[in-house]
């Protein structure tokens, strides 16, 4: 068997010393390919003593190896063979890599940011809290007491009787003032829970809480601080208005809207064809709450709003159906 490997070696050197270009191919099949001669002949090597078989199967192997070589230098020496048949896969150095597809900060994420900068730029700070939170700070030292009414308004997902997923991120009002003193300008951005869910609501959500605590703040003060707000979210031409309203740790309160961005108040199936769409809740801090972290409602006073992200970004955007920012639809994300 020894001999005959040796015969098929030389033989096969033979046959490449006189090789044209067109014989390229055939010399592979023959001896290199799949079903070549050298193919085959490992395949009768089985039939060697077991003494014998790891000794010629590595001859074979080298020689194999060693003409594999040698005809790739052929090729080289000859122009190239075809394309795909070389014995030594040829690298296209011209090609252009391919690129690593790259990411970039979820739309809700780059709103969220966009907001904290405007406040931050009027000399708000940012501050965070647990999304786990107490009845208390959820509900209790808001106004909002066991049985009330408004606690309707906000479908909870209970962790126990007394811990909650924060509902919204107004408890950061309680958090920063049972542990500061006025004066205090602060915003809160975060996750927050409800149990709902449709073409405008997802069962967690995200809002920015705000608010200022000083002597002599006005609700002139509030609706300076959201004209800016609103100005620079949107456009600095952009209608505004504050609607009465109520909410137990506002006093008074007022929905905010603004002259809608789809119809520009011409009226719309966004806007229900009032020209009007509301972004967010406001209104001043009600001396009730004061009372219940120990401040001096004749001395001190304040403001606070909170906007939901989700929504701004689908007024800004014209985002139609909130689900989409929570399907992971790299079609939908990368735009943004
Ligand atoms: N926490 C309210 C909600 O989630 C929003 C809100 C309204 C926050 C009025 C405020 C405010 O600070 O003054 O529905």
């Amino acid at each position: 068997m020894e001999d005959e490997i040796l015969r098929l070696k030389s033989e096969a050197h033979v046959a490449l010393a006189d090789l044209g270009k067109d014989d390229l191919e055939p010399f592979r099949v023959k001896y290199l390919g799949r079903k070549g001669l050298f193919t085959s002949m490992m395949r009768q090597l089985g039939q060697a003593s077991a003494e014998d078989r790891p000794r010629l199967g590595k001859l074979a192997n080298d020689i194999k190896q060693e003409l594999a070589q040698a005809f790739a230098a052929k090729q080289d020496a000859l122009g190239g063979g075809q394309q795909g048949v070389s014995a030594v896969p040829s690298l296209d150095l011209t090609l252009t890599g391919r690129s690593e597809p790259c990411g970039r900060p979820h739309p809700v994420t780059q709103v969220m940011e966009e907001v904290c900068g405007i406040f931050e730029g009027l000399g708000f700070t940012v501050a965070e809290g647990p999304d786990v939170e107490t009845d208390f700070y959820n509900f209790e030292a808001l106004n909002i007491p066991p049985h009330h009414p408004a606690r309707d308004m906000h479908d909870t997902f209970y962790v126990s009787d007394s811990l909650l997923l924060r509902t919204h991120t107004s408890p950061m009002q309680i958090r920063t003032m049972t542990e500061q003193e006025p004066p205090l300008r602060m915003i809160a951005p975060g996750k927050v829970y409800r149990c709902d869910s449709d073409i405008t609501h997802t069962p967690m959500f995200h809002q920015v809480e705000g608010f200022l605590v000083d002597r002599k703040v006005s609700f002139a003060d509030l609706k300076g601080v959201l004209s800016v707000f609103i100005a620079k979210m949107f456009d600095a031409d952009t209608a505004i208005r504050f609607r009465p309203s109520f909410f137990p740790f506002t006093e008074p309160s007022a929905e905010v809207d603004i002259g809608c961005v789809i119809c520009a108040g011409k009226g719309c199936r966004v806007c229900k064809q009032t020209g009007w769409l509301e972004i967010l809740g406001a209104g001043m801090i009600d001396p009730a709450v004061f009372a219940k972290i120990g401040y001096d409602p004749d001395q001190y006073s304040g403001f606070a709003f909170g906007l939901g992200i989700e929504r701004i970004a689908m007024l800004k955007y014209g985002i139609t159906d909130i689900r989409l920012y929570y399907e992971n639809d790299l079609r939908f994300l990368s735009q943004f």
